[in-house]
């Protein structure tokens, strides 16, 4: 099956339901501090999303028990929400909001960023904003007729010669009416390889960067994934869509350029630390 192609209306929609999922990240980002537990964060985000007339895509998805997912330190994606998790000074977190808002056909929003929480370490440091880089230098690298490969190339060359590792057994992902979808983006790779991108194709670049190795570690409750040498990762992620001239990030928060090709841009300023808004 082919990748399908969004037209003008289904990326009103489309950039409605982004839009919510970044305006939920910032009030996360605005909320975030030591002493919270990451159920808060699930139950914030849970309802500004069904506030706004949206589904919290992760809920019930395919089993997964919470509205959100909350990556704490060594977790490299797909934590799961708990009172028992109680963030503290130092930690990263990573928190991963996708909205279905429904319309005709509803269409999901699929965006993340890592938080420090108080002050980071300087590994805490290299880790976040190698990831936070490694995103921008993907989405540089999308337009029209280029390959997937171009996005995979660009953030592992950065990544490894950071000293970091770009893990293998996750992906970024096509989004629109169903969560999960062609094509697959990989965060390492070759140039000139891979399917080419066309104007329309809407998918996530979310690249999961390691301190250490880049090998997984899932846990029995079926979702939770370390580092299997326990060492620090980060994520960041957003949505987009392929256009003649590069592309247009859906999940742009206010403040951040809307087009690749107006970076570099600033998206070093508010989210990176809640002590900063
Ligand atoms: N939002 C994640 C992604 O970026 C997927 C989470 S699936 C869940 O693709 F079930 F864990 F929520
Ligand atoms: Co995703
Ligand atoms: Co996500």
């Amino acid at each position: 099956m082919g990748v399908e192609l969004m037209n003008a209306s289904m990326l009103e929609r489309m950039r409605a339901s982004c839009q919510l999922a970044a305006k939920t990240l910032l009030l996360v980002g605005e909320t975030i501090r030591p002493g919270i537990s990451t159920e808060e964060i699930n139950t914030l985000v849970h309802e500004f999303v069904t506030d706004h007339g949206a589904y919290p895509s992760p809920l019930n998805y395919r089993g997964f028990p919470k509205s959100v997912c909350t990556s704490i330190n060594d977790c490299i994606c797909h934590g799961i929400p708990s009172k028992k998790d109680i963030l503290k000074d130092g930690d990263i977190v990573n928190v991963d909001v996708t909205t279905f808002l429904p319309s005709k056909n509803g269409f999901h929003g699929d965006t993340s960023v890592t938080f420090y929480v108080g002050e980071p370490s300087e590994e805490a440091k290299l880790v976040t904003e190698t990831a936070r880089r490694c995103l921008e230098l993907g989405i540089a690298a999308v337009k029209h007729d280029a390959r997937v490969g171009d996005i995979g190339a660009a953030i592992q060359e950065y990544a490894e010669a950071k000293g970091c590792s770009v893990v293998r057994d996750y992906v970024g992902h096509g989004v629109g009416r169903v969560f999960h979808t062609d094509p697959q983006i990989p965060h390492y790779g070759k140039r000139g390889k891979g399917k080419r991108l066309k104007a329309g194709m809407v998918f996530t670049i979310e690249p999961m960067i390691n301190i250490g190795s880049y090998h997984c570690d899932l846990q029995d409750d079926g979702w939770t994934v370390l580092t299997l040498d326990r060492k620090l990762s980060a994520q960041f992620e957003h949505t987009i869509v392929v256009t003649r001239e590069g592309c247009e990030v859906l999940t742009a928060r206010p403040g951040i350029a809307k087009h690749s090709e107006d970076l570099p841009w600033s998206d070093l300023g508010p989210l990176s630390c809640p002590a900063a808004f």
